[in-house]
């Protein structure tokens, strides 16, 4: 059995670029930082607050991979080709946001409302795009069956990775996750899988490995906000007590 990976989920308003700068430095175990979604604008110029998040001298010694939020290839193709001159090598596209001013919009899990302009959006991105792309996802807007259908388009297109927030877009964030739904991305998905949603102890990163030895990484969210060692080693009180200062003193 192989190793998971594990990979800090974007949240915006939390892991920015100096969260993600302070807890690699104090806790290396997350392999990637995936950023919170940057929107590219139609005019496409990168305002300074979303070039701050991706600027290589913000990032300098921790592996990230930034996250766009878009319906259109246009603007998802612009914005990966001045994040590809900047060095990155992958892009993140957000199929998961269930935010209502997002989704009415079309975007994030909206995208799974309109499965036409998911197609669109894909193949216009797979046309062109300079570098690798994996889609963060949820597993439908209301109910966890129309998933088979969500990765049939998946299995469509070379993502370099599928991440898979096991839950619906109406759900947000209650309830708890739907691992017998997410064990069809592990059987079918063509892209390597990550897992999402809930894992919150080491405890629940080995039950989850047990049940998935193939599972190849494992994103984790709130629960490494509350536990940030969870990647790694527990630390001792006087690490912790340096990390805390350490990002009051960054921001
Ligand atoms: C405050 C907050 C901000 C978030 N921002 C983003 C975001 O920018 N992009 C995204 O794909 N998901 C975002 N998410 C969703 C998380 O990445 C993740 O999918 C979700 O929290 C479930 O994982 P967890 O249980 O490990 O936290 C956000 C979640 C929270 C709570």
């Amino acid at each position: 059995m192989d190793f998971m990976e594990t990979y800090f989920a974007p949240m915006e308003g939390v892991t920015d670029h100096i969260y993600r700068r302070v807890h690699s430095r104090y806790f290396p175990g997350a392999g990637r930082y995936f950023t919170p979604f940057l929107s590219p604008t139609k005019d496409h110029v990168f305002p300074p607050r979303l070039l701050r998040q991706v600027a290589p001298e913000n990032n300098r010694g921790v592996s990230v991979v930034p996250q766009l939020l878009t319906k259109s290839p246009v603007d998802f193709l612009w914005a990966a080709g001045q994040l590809a001159d900047m060095g990155y090598g992958e892009i993140d596209l957000n199929a998961g946001c269930s935010s209502g001013t997002v989704t009415a919009k079309g975007k994030g899990a909206g995208l799974l409302a309109d499965r036409d302009s998911l197609r669109r959006l894909l193949d216009g991105i797979f046309a062109a795009c300079p570098v690798r792309v994996s889609v963060k996802t949820r597993l439908g807007v209301r109910d966890t069956a129309e998933f088979p259908a969500i990765l049939d388009i998946y299995n469509d297109y070379p993502l370099s990775q599928l991440i898979v927030h096991a839950r619906t877009r109406e759900e947000q964030y209650g309830g708890s996750a739907h691992l017998d739904a997410f064990a069809q991305a592990v059987e079918r998905s063509r892209a390597p899988v990550c897992y999402n949603g809930d894992v919150r102890s080491a405890a629940d990163m080995a039950a989850l490995q047990a049940r998935f030895p193939s599972l190849g990484a494992v994103m984790i969210g709130r629960g490494l906000v509350s536990r940030p060692w969870l990647a790694g080693n527990m630390p001792d009180r006087q690490t912790l007590r340096q990390f805390h200062q350490a990002l009051c003193e960054a921001y």
